[in-house]
């Protein structure tokens, strides 16, 4: 069982955050329902603290502990922010760009400051996560955990029942072969439209990666949105809107990233380890 990543946290502690709460108190915070319904969970010893069952009473530093329910990480820290944000066309994944062109990091407020999780091109719109919690960023983007991804592709053409077939199946990119996805047809090209729509789920993140496997079975990408990340799914928010992610969101992106961390044997074929999550 996994389960405690550690990873940079860019924040600094919140000076003014006790030094120790009531872990009833901080599960709430974490959205594990109201301080009584907290305090159920920990008289059932579904909590841990530091790898040990945690008992009533326990007191716990949110900034050190290491908080787990049945076994799942917890984000605990005070300070810690979580945003997501609907990425337009034309704007770059990164803390700042060369070139000068907009940033992800001014979609979203100064501070505390939060970096992307994982990357979307440039022409790639949709949902992105930006946050200072390390932790989930590193569960998130590891390759070994390979939490869903979904994307509606606007595709020239229209892809036939084969074409659907060999996204689903896995088809060669330079790179290897790819896993196996889900792939549906939305929408037919049809009358004055030479474009059709298909949404296509992948638990890897590899660059460039739906392009690329629309590329391969000869319908190229027009337009790319992402819709889903896991759990996470807001068809509401506008391109360059932005907002805090609600605690229980917070908690299905970290139940979401322990499920997908499924055991590979080492070297065995298709494994997802060492690959690179540089799209995603
Ligand atoms: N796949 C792509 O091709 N591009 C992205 O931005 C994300 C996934």
């Amino acid at each position: 069982m996994r389960r405690w990543a550690t990873g940079p946290v860019t924040t600094p502690p919140d000076d003014a955050a006790p030094a120790s709460e009531r872990l009833q108190k901080v599960l709430a915070r974490a959205g594990f329902g109201s301080r009584r319904a907290c305090e159920e969970l920990i008289a059932a010893g579904r909590v841990q603290v530091d790898g040990q069952v945690a008992v009533l009473g326990d007191r716990v530093d949110p900034m050190s502990a290491a908080i787990a329910v049945d076994g799942v990480a917890v984000a605990s820290r005070p300070g810690l922010v979580h945003y997501v944000c609907n990425k337009p066309r034309g704007v770059v994944t990164t803390a700042h760009d060369p070139q000068g062109r907009p940033t992800v990091m001014g979609l979203v407020p100064p501070e505390p400051r939060v970096f992307p999780v994982g990357r979307l091109d440039l022409d790639t719109e949709g949902l992105l996560l930006l946050t200072n919690d390390g932790d989930l960023a590193q569960l998130l983007t590891h390759p070994r955990h390979g939490v869903e991804k979904t994307y509606l592709a606007e595709v020239e053409g229209v892809p036939s029942p084969a074409a659907l077939r060999r996204l689903r199946e896995g088809v060669d990119l330079d790179d290897g072969p790819t896993a196996p996805a889900r792939a549906a047809l939305v929408q037919a090209a049809a009358g004055d439209r030479t474009t059709s729509a298909v949404e296509i789920t992948i638990h890897e993140g590899r660059n460039r990666q739906v392009r690329r496997m629309c590329d391969a079975i000869g319908h190229p990408v027009q337009r790319l949105v992402r819709t889903r990340i896991g759990p996470l799914h807001d068809a509401r928010l506008a391109p360059g809107e932005w907002r805090t992610l609600e605690p229980r969101e917070v908690r299905a992106l970290y139940e979401a990233a322990d499920a997908a961390a499924a055991p590979t044997p080492p070297g065995a074929a298709g494994s997802r380890a060492g690959r690179s999550e540089s799209g995603g």
